[in-house]
């Protein structure tokens, strides 16, 4: 890509109310919040293009969509219309199981990631509906999801969760930042507030024709298999709020970025070229116990973490946020100029009045211990390859998505699950509605014997999977150490994840019936590998 860089201003992203304040104490409300058809223009000199965004209205809608604000404890209800076209601007795959746009317009349903709700709320993949609700998924059942909103404060994203259309539904611009407050236990924090100092970096990767389109491949890598599908998508330009590659103007004094990778496949290894550090407050859902300050965050897709920069302390008047994964991560190939460039912050001269600080601690949840959970399930994550051309699709635990449910856990309980990597590349796991911490990574010991094994039996006991936990460990960085809704599933380790089905900051159960129908799932957030099959029903039961 020949675009030139820092030529177009950071966006603030719109925000939205999920709450009504008439009365001076805070009250539910029902939003319409629809998905449209529009223009976006991505870089100054590139022709705008026609994108699927959410807002309130086509003339409102952005990319990403609105930041949604909600509270703690205030129920929000909303109505997602889809207003979308007929046809969609992405190429698509019929051969992976997929919600087949027919004539009634492009399907979509939207899940809010990271969010504690209802299955009737959750964006079952089973669930879209195309406009007007012409045609449904089998797992459609009501056209106004309700969220309760009783988790702890932090960062959510909602996204559509089509049916194998996922990937190119995000691609053109299907998601949004939401978050969840609770002034009375944020406020004593300190940290930078109000919509200047405390703002969504929302980074995604994009290519472009000369147009102003998005471009993806039409044709697969095993066309014969899959006449479009790609293992991963990979845009070289770095968009971030809807912009290639902008700058912000900053003062010299401290600001929270919530940053949060919406990706299809793309990893960021980032830092910031002045060498100014991080200081992590917080990760997906969850505030870490205290701040920890690092030079460089590994963001997976679906990602996020949420962090301090403080530039009174920068000694340059500008300071590039950049990115050195590799992509697919980790083994592929090194970032080169365009997309190991992110963003600029352009420094203003003289100190800012700042009455924000950095606290000693932060939120305390209950802790992760093993020891706490009632069953351990082994997950394995498997990429099947064709003799010639690579990946055809990926299974977890060997099976499809519409095999029979066998991950069944308790509401209320907590569980450990051993997830066995036996591919090469990492797998970013979102498991829906529970949260969840990686206690530890350890690494495969004689791997192609335990892999062999593997796709024959499919069994990680049988194949005796406690004779090859036994390599080096992988201990997990300070600023991940909280509950998350994503973690990192490293190549050839058995990453060991403690997973809890219950409230953390309260340690209640949930207030809502989490054993309906139609459940929820647990995938891999390379939206690529979610679409065909790397994602599995998970129903909670009594
Ligand atoms: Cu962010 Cu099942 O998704
Ligand atoms: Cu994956």
């Amino acid at each position: 890509s020949s675009l030139k860089l820092y030529v177009d201003s950071l966006p603030a992203i719109p925000k939205i109310y999920g709450y009504s304040n008439e009365s001076g104490t805070p009250k539910s409300t029902t939003l319409t919040i629809g998905m449209f058809a529009k223009k976006w223009k991505f870089h100054r000199d590139l022709p705008s293009t026609t994108v699927f965004v959410f807002g309130t209205s086509a003339d409102t809608a952005t990319f990403p969509g609105p930041v949604i604000e909600a509270l703690q404890g205030v129920p929000l209800y909303v109505k997602w219309e889809n207003h979308l076209p007929q046809a969609h601007i992405l190429p698509w795959d019929k051969t992976i199981p997929t919600a087949i746009p027919r004539n009634a317009g492009v399907p979509a349903v939207v899940h809010l990631h990271g969010g504690v709700n209802e299955p009737q709320s959750d964006g079952s993949a089973f669930a879209w509906f195309t406009p007007g609700y012409r045609e449904k998924g089998e797992a459609w059942s009501k056209e106004v999801y309700t969220y309760p909103n009783v988790q702890h404060p932090g960062n959510l994203l909602y996204h559509d969760h089509a049916l194998g259309l996922t990937r190119i539904n995000l691609l053109a611009g299907l998601l949004g930042a939401y978050v969840i407050r609770n002034p009375k236990v944020e406020h004593p924090f300190g940290l930078p507030s109000g919509d200047l100092y405390d703002r969504h970096l929302i980074l995604a990767d994009r290519s472009f024709n000369a147009d102003g389109s998005i471009y993806m491949n039409k044709t697969g890598n095993n066309p014969s298999i899959h006449p479009q599908w790609q293992p991963e998508y990979f845009g070289d330009a770095i968009v971030v709020n809807g912009k290639a590659w902008p700058y912000l103007k900053v003062r010299r004094r401290k600001y929270r970025f919530r940053i949060t990778n919406v990706s299809n496949a793309r990893h960021f290894l980032l830092a910031l070229s002045n060498g100014l550090p991080f200081i992590v407050v917080g990760s997906d859902s969850s505030y870490l116990s205290a701040p920890v300050r690092t030079a460089t965050i590994l963001l997976a897709p679906a990602e996020g973490f949420d962090v301090v920069i403080d530039f009174s302390k920068a000694t340059a008047g500008e300071a590039e946020l950049t990115n050195s994964a590799p992509y697919p991560y980790p083994g592929g190939i090194a970032t080169d100029l365009p997309n190991s460039r992110v963003m600029k912050f352009i420094i203003a001269a003289g100190n800012a009045k700042d009455e924000s600080r950095i606290p000693t601690n932060l939120a305390s949840y209950s802790a992760a211990k093993t020891s706490d959970a009632s069953v351990k399930r082994y997950i394995t994550l498997y990429e099947y390859m064709s003799a010639t051309d690579g990946p055809t699709h990926l299974y977890i635990n060997g099976k499809r998505f519409t095999d029979p449910v066998t991950e069944k856990p308790k509401a209320g309980s907590t569980e450990v699950w051993e997830v066995i990597n036996l591919t090469a590349d990492h797998h970013p796991l979102h498991i829906h509605l529970a949260v969840f911490q990686a206690i530890k990574a350890r690494e495969i010991v004689d791997l192609e014997t335990f892999k062999n094994c593997m796709t024959q039996f499919k069994d990680a006991v049988k194949c005796n999977i406690s004779s090859h936990a036994t390599g080096k460990i992988l201990n997990i960085p300070a600023h991940e150490k909280t509950w998350k809704n994503v973690v990192k599933i490293e190549p050839g380790h058995m990453t060991t994840i403690v997973v809890k089905f219950r409230l953390v900051d309260t340690d209640e159960p949930y207030p809502f019936d989490a054993t309906a129908q139609p459940g929820y799932v647990y995938h891999c957030h390379i939206l690529d590998h979610e679409d065909n099959e790397m994602i599995r029903p998970m129903n909670l039961v009594k």
